[in-house]
């Protein structure tokens, strides 16, 4: 039988996670000749998800540079991306979420008419500028995908309302619990200086929304609950991204009961997330991954696509104000009735076999439409 070749796409730490699980599962197959390009948008907090799920990249563009602008990210992706294509040749190329990486390799897969498999499919908004540029790069790469692997019902719905074909598109779970269950079995120690009697509070942000005002205000925020909580420990590995550095050393620096990281390396963070007792994140997979481990999130945005874990009530949107994100985690720190509500352990985005799922549907579509 015929060999097929697949191109596994991946340019930043969370496409990394989730693909990981996909580029394992294809690699199982053995009809498949499987060969992964990183574009290395991301450089430190890729490299660790690399190495730690053992996956060796065939082609790497190193494309980041300190500060990347989109423009320049966009054209440097495109040229080197479309080189790569043209050695390999694949006869599908996967990639996973909403990128810059992941919306140019779609737009690189078309115009070589290539098809294009897009895991995580679906996710919307409905507000172009929120988050951005991400679900512009959403919407374009829904276009120019031939496979869609929504993770929920409800992607699959927005699917559906843009004029996908239903046939396209399979309902499969987010990869992330995939990957997250993994981790989270290996059982990594926490190697923190944390008293043991502390209630942890997780943070991370990254978003471009929420750049200047709005990561001032959350800030000031976790400020005050670390004065108003003495018995709670905030814990906050800081995104390299000079516009997330610079304002939280500024604010937060050198102060009692906070700790600021370097990002931490996906098995601590899963440790992190396991030891907090909430987290505050205006992350895309902690909203998913924090659920299936029973752990409240308080979403830093004004407006998420992750409609599922907001539904059954084990996130909620606090948006970017200092007292609305200091009201609404007093409200979890100081009544276990409110904190049993969110902390149900309901998991909306998966059972840990999406990989597979996605693998059998991809094998699928290449027999189906191998030409003879
Ligand atoms: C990118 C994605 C975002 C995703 C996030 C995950 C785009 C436009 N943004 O945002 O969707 O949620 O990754 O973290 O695709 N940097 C380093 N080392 C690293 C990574 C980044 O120093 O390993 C610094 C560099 O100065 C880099 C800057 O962060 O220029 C911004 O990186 P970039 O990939 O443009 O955007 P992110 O904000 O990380
Ligand atoms: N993560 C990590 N180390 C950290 C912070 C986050 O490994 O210090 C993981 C987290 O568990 C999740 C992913 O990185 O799987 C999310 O990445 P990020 O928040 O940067 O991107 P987003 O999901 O918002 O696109």
């Amino acid at each position: 039988m015929k060999k097929f070749t697949v191109l596994c796409v991946a340019g930043t730490r969370p496409e990394a996670i989730k693909m990981a699980p996909v580029i394992k599962a294809l690699k199982d197959v053995p009809e498949l000749n499987v060969i992964v390009l990183t574009t290395a948008q991301h450089r430190g907090l890729l490299d660790q998800v690399f190495t730690l799920f053992d996956i060796q990249c065939d082609y790497d563009l190193n494309v980041m540079t300190q500060n990347q602008t989109l423009p320049e990210l966009t054209a440097k992706l495109m040229t080197g991306i479309d080189s790569v294509l043209d050695n390999v040749k694949p006869d599908l190329i996967v990639a996973q979420g909403d990128t810059t990486t992941v919306f140019v390799t779609s737009l690189a897969a078309f115009y070589r008419k290539t098809p294009f498999a897009h895991v995580e499919a679906g996710l919307r908004t409905n507000n172009l500028y929120s988050p951005f540029p991400e679900e512009a790069n959403r919407v374009l790469t829904g276009h120019l995908s031939t496979l869609h692997f929504a993770p929920t019902q409800t992607s699959r719905e927005n699917l559906l309302k843009e004029g996908i074909r239903a046939e396209n598109i399979h309902v499969c779970g987010n990869t992330v619990i995939d990957a997250l269950l993994e981790t989270a079995n290996l059982d990594t120690p926490l190697e923190m200086a944390i008293p043991d009697d502390a209630r942890v509070i997780l943070v991370t942000s990254h978003r471009r929304e929420n750049f200047g005002q709005a990561l001032d205000n959350i800030c000031h925020a976790i400020l005050r609950l670390s004065e108003k909580y003495p018995d709670c420990h905030i814990v906050y590995p800081v995104h390299p991204n000079p516009n997330v550095t610079e304002t939280v050393t500024r604010l937060l620096s050198g102060k009692p009961r906070i700790t600021l990281t370097k990002p931490l390396e996906y098995d601590k963070f899963v440790a992190v997330m396991k030891r907090a007792v909430i987290i505050l994140s205006d992350s895309g997979g902690v909203q998913e991954e924090a659920p299936a481990l029973r752990k409240p999130v308080l979403v830093l945005r004004r407006e998420t696509e992750r409609l599922a874990a907001l539904r059954c009530g084990v996130t909620r949107l606090v948006g970017t104000e200092e007292d609305d994100i200091v009201r609404e985690a007093s409200r979890l720190l100081d009544s276990e009735e409110e904190y049993k509500k969110m902390a149900t352990g309901e998991s909306p985005y998966g059972d840990g076999h999406s990989s597979k799922k996605i693998t059998a549907a991809i094998v699928e579509y290449l027999k189906t439409h191998q030409q003879s």
